[in-house]
């Protein structure tokens, strides 16, 4: 006996149920829906059938083969939605990340060698009573130049290479700072003296070759009191030379030299040697510059507003990358720029060592 369109569609509905519930994942069940419900699965077919019936046939076995389609099209997206809940069940468990395991400093990153550097600076300065100042990076000409003692056909705005802003309505154009120098006025503007700051930061100058890149750092500093003399500032910069290099003796060279904003002007070199092709710093014959200071010109202290009369003082400038390559043994300035990981690894500190003097600043 031939099985009535009725049995056979609750066999095949038995199957389907079934095999929706044995898929274990939702790649199983897309091929249950397909094996079913796709162009030619067995639910599809039938549909199709329905063409070759008579009108009575066809609206019985219509109304129930759109009801199995209804019926499993629910069944499907009911198992769907559970099995996407395991599996999101799932992988959140495996996925948990433990919060009480103990901190691994070989995951954190490293420390770029500029910000080490300046974090050691900062702590050097600061055992000496020297506290950090700031200035923007975008300069008008005033703070840059003319403050500085440079007027507007001073030649040393040349050798600068300047980058310049586009020009203002009025003509005036403003620069990115070529020195942090720029900071030496704005402290004395706001800060009644003693002062003793250092301002670390960041410089610009069109210049690029393997000890130059356009972007660099700089810090500054700054006493100005009553009478501080040239006696305080070698000492200052020798007591700094020591503690930056973590050496007990750092030869040391003052030599004359000019810049517009201080007088007179030294540069300073450190001596070191270079035996076996390793360079050495603190002794030997040859000299490195690492620095240009002086004390500060009575023009500048008045362009700061304050009376040179009465008040004087010394500053200096050096910079922050230079003094990372020669301590840390780096020949080339431009990976310091390039966020190459390997570099950073290799040259990079551990994010847990905090530069401080009683610890020990590159410990
Ligand atoms: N601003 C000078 C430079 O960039 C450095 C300097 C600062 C020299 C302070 C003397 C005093 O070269």
């Amino acid at each position: 006996m031939q099985d009535t369109p009725t049995s056979d569609l609750v066999s095949l509905k038995s199957d389907i149920s079934a095999a929706i519930a044995a898929a274990k994942d939702e790649r199983a069940l897309e091929a249950v829906r397909v094996a079913v419900l796709g162009k030619k699965g067995s639910v599809s077919e039938r549909l199709k059938g329905l063409g070759a019936m008579s009108p009575e046939e066809r609206r019985a076995a219509g109304a129930e083969l759109n009801a199995l389609r209804d019926e499993v099209a629910a069944a499907l997206e009911a198992r769907r939605t559970a099995l996407a809940g395991a599996a999101l069940e799932e992988r959140l468990k495996t996925e948990t990340v433990d919060v009480t395991l103990p901190p691994r400093p070989e995951q954190v990153g490293t420390v770029h060698p500029v910000t080490q550097v300046w974090q050691e600076v900062i702590a050097i300065f600061a055992d000496m009573g020297f506290s950090v100042a700031e200035g923007p990076h975008i300069e008008t000409d005033w703070y840059n130049f003319g403050a500085l003692n440079m007027p507007d056909e001073h030649p040393a705005r040349q050798e600068m290479d300047t980058f310049y802003l586009k020009a203002k309505p009025d003509g005036s154009r403003m620069v990115l700072r070529t020195h942090t120098s720029p900071v030496q006025i704005r402290t004395m503007e706001t800060t009644p003296p003693p002062i003793r700051v250092i301002a670390p930061g960041r410089t610009f100058r069109s210049d690029s070759d393997q000890t130059h890149t356009p972007m660099f750092h700089q810090v500054e500093g700054l006493v100005i009191d009553e009478t501080t003399h040239l006696g305080h500032l070698k000492g200052t910069l020798e007591a700094f030379c020591k503690a930056f290099f973590e050496l007990d003796e750092v030869k040391m060279r003052f030599r004359p030299s000019h810049f517009p904003f201080t007088e007179p002007s030294m540069e300073v070199d450190i001596g070191c040697s270079w035996e076996g092709g390793e360079l050495k710093i603190g002794a030997g014959d040859d000299w490195l510059e690492i620095l240009g200071s002086g004390m500060v010109h009575p023009n500048v202290i008045r362009a700061g507003g304050l009376d040179p009369d009465k008040y004087q003082g010394f500053a200096f400038g050096m910079g922050i990358d230079r003094i990372a390559m020669l301590k840390y043994g780096m020949p080339d300035i431009r990976p310091f720029f390039e966020a190459d990981l390997r570099w950073l690894r290799h040259y990079g500190f551990s994010a847990l060592a905090v530069p401080t003097l009683a610890e020990g600043l590159s410990a």
